[in-house]
């Protein structure tokens, strides 16, 4: 596939993704700003890598986009609100996000809080909500972002990150950070794009979908932290530089450069092994082999 039709495909899952977030917000004059703030964060652009993942898995399995559009939505909707959260001074303390200010610059860290608290909560109703699928796969689907996301999952990976900056971790440690940060919600985006077409978490393909998104959801982070050392602010839309201000255990604590992104590599390869079996897997590998030299 050529990178300009893995743009397009892109290009068309996010606008998808794009108009059906815009129908989760009706005006209220009362939380305006709430409001505001949220769409701020969520309407700034990004990748729209993970609703990406969901739609494309429940294609190659067979199913409907209107089945994991709900789906697509939620996970951007936690991505968002972590993104807030990551760049509150007692997290990150980031001035740019996605080619703009962070949202605590423009509307106060407590309205920031809120805004995250907001879309997380708001995730789960439109997960919960997902009338394509039926309650028994939502339900699935629910319980399986949630353990993502939180303590054993994203939530848990930011604790590691933030306690990691007082001491050297291990390289064991540095992984399971990586895969909880940020693989878990990677993983979350693919599972649930399966299941909204039916496969279900028993079925032996579900074991593939996870080998995939373990494997590009570390790469995606050993790339972030390449980025952070040799991106450019104006393409990648934040501030680059700052893992080694906050004296952050990244991959680049223990690698080079060139031996990070071979490792990235490495773990893009197994990736596509997992799934190259499919028929119709081809967007999922180019997916993959994108997300490993991206420069944004
Ligand atoms: C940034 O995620 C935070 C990490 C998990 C590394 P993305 O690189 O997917 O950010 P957006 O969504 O494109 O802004
Ligand atoms: C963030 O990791 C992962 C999240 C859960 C948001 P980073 O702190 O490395 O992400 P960036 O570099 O600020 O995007
Ligand atoms: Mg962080
Ligand atoms: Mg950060
Ligand atoms: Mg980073």
């Amino acid at each position: 596939m050529t990178d300009e039709i893995l743009e397009l495909i892109l290009h068309r899952d996010a606008t998808m993704t794009e108009d059906a977030l815009r129908k989760v917000y009706t005006e209220d004059e009362d939380i305006k700003v709430l409001l505001d703030a949220e769409c701020y964060s969520l309407f700034a652009g990004g990748k729209r890598i993970r609703p990406a993942l969901t739609l494309e898995f429940c294609r190659m399995f067979g199913g409907e986009d209107s089945a994991a559009l709900p789906f697509a939505c939620a996970v951007e909707m936690i991505h968002t609100y972590s993104l807030i959260h990551d760049d509150l001074p007692c997290m990150d303390d980031d001035e740019m996000r996605r080619g703009k200010p962070t949202n605590h610059k423009v509307f106060g860290e407590s309205t920031a809080l809120l805004a995250g608290d907001s879309l997380l909560t708001g995730a789960f109703e439109v997960a919960a909500s997902n009338s394509v699928v039926g309650s028994d796969i939502s339900a699935k689907a629910v319980a399986y972002l949630a353990s993502c996301a939180g303590r054993y999952g994203m939530v848990g990976g930011q604790i590691m990150d933030l306690e990691g900056e007082k001491k050297k971790l291990t390289l064991d440690e540095l992984l399971k950070l990586h895969s909880l940060k940020t693989g878990a919600l990677i993983s979350a985006a693919s599972v649930m794009g399966a299941l909204a077409a039916g496969v279900e978490m028993t079925d032996p393909r579900m074991e593939d979908v996870v080998t995939y998104a373990e494997n590009i959801g570390l790469a995606f982070q050993i790339v972030d932290d390449i980025l952070d050392k040799t991106g450019n602010a104006e393409e990648l839309g934040k501030n680059v530089g700052v893992d080694a201000e906050h004296q952050k255990n990244t991959f680049l604590s223990f690698f080079t450069i060139e031996e990070a992104q071979f490792y990235a590599d490495r773990l893009t390869r197994e990736a596509i092994d997992a799934i190259r079996k499919y028929k119709e897997s081809e967007t999922l590998c180019a997916i993959a082999e994108w997300l490993a030299t991206r420069k944004k």
